[in-house]
């Protein structure tokens, strides 16, 4: 009988110290799992980064330091394939295909990040354009983002050979990190600057303009480059028919009073 007790007292001691322990060995297990994260991408950084932006992010004369740039900027920049760069070279690094998976971004963006604090990667949630203003994105890109970007996100060239892309097909993850981090020559918005809920009515906004769904309310788009290619187009037929008509009239009336 004592065996029996002594045991019971045992298995209740054990759960009980369990119980104790459990939750901050999960803890733990979340660190580890970071750690690891950091290593990883140390290991990555070293092989396909050191070389422009140096051995500890610090940057060289060929890249920029990336201490406090955050996860947020990796994952733009290695995501839409501009980094790792060719070159250092040029006026503006261009889009390639990206060449690591989303998990070794991932490593990556965790290691930049451990070097210093900064904007990190945005949630499904904070880049959905689920509920957002539409009409409202709309006002707030024509005021920040189309001197650049041209009115429905067509893109445009700036000075020196570099150029502010087309923002069709690019995607809402990437258009969020664009806005937080500002890449090369784009300024950054911070929430500050544009709230999460703004930046959800922009995405929600482009989302309309370039997708397949929406037609242009004001009959044919004209490739919705703005009021240039639709001025243009009215002046030449608009005023071309116009002359067009009046010269058909005047002949009409030259002839009538011959005959
Ligand atoms: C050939 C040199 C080169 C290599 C290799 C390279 N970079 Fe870059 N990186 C640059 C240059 C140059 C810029 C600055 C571009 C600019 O702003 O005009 C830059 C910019 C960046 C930025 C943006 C910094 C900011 O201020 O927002 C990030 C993030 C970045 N690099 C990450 C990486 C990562 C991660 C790798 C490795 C996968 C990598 N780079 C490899 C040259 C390089
Ligand atoms: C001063 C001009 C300028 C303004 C204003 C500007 N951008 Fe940009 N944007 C650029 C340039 C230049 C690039 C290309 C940067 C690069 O290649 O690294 C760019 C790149 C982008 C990209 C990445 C596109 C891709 O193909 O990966 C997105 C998304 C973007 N901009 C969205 C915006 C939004 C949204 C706004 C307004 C809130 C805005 N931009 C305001 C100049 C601008």
């Amino acid at each position: 009988m004592a065996a029996l007790v002594v045991l019971l007292l045992a298995l209740v001691c054990s759960g009980g110290l369990y119980a104790v322990f459990a939750p901050t060995s999960k803890a733990e297990a979340d660190t580890t799992a970071q750690s690891l994260a950091i290593e990883e991408g140390k290991k990555l950084y070293a092989v396909g980064c050191a070389s422009c932006h140096g051995t500890g992010g610090q940057g060289t004369s060929d890249g920029p330091s990336l201490v406090g740039v955050g996860a947020a900027a990796v994952d733009f920049q290695v995501g839409t394939g501009r980094m790792p760069a060719a070159t250092s070279q040029g006026p503006q690094v261009p889009e390639k295909k990206n060449i690591y998976s989303q998990a070794e971004i991932d490593q990556l963006a965790a290691y930049i990040a451990s070097l210093g604090a900064g904007p990190s990667i945005p949630t499904e949630e904070q880049y959905s354009p689920e509920g957002a203003d539409i009409a409202k994105g709309g006002e707030l890109f024509r005021t920040n983002c189309a001197q650049c970007h041209n009115f429905t996100g067509k893109g445009g060239a700036l000075t020196h050979g570099k150029y502010a892309p087309s923002l069709e097909g690019v995607s809402q993850k990437h258009i969020y990190e664009a806005m937080q981090t500002g890449p090369q020559n784009m300024p950054s918005f911070p929430d500050t600057t544009l709230t999460e809920k703004n930046k959800k009515d922009i995405i929600a906004y482009l989302d309309a303009v370039n997708s397949e769904k929406t037609e242009s309310p004001g009959g044919l788009e004209l490739g919705g480059l703005g009021p240039v290619s639709e001025g243009l187009f009215g002046w030449i037929f608009g005023l071309g028919g116009l002359i067009a008509v009046a010269v058909w009239v005047a002949a009409r009336t030259a002839k009538a009073k011959k005959s």
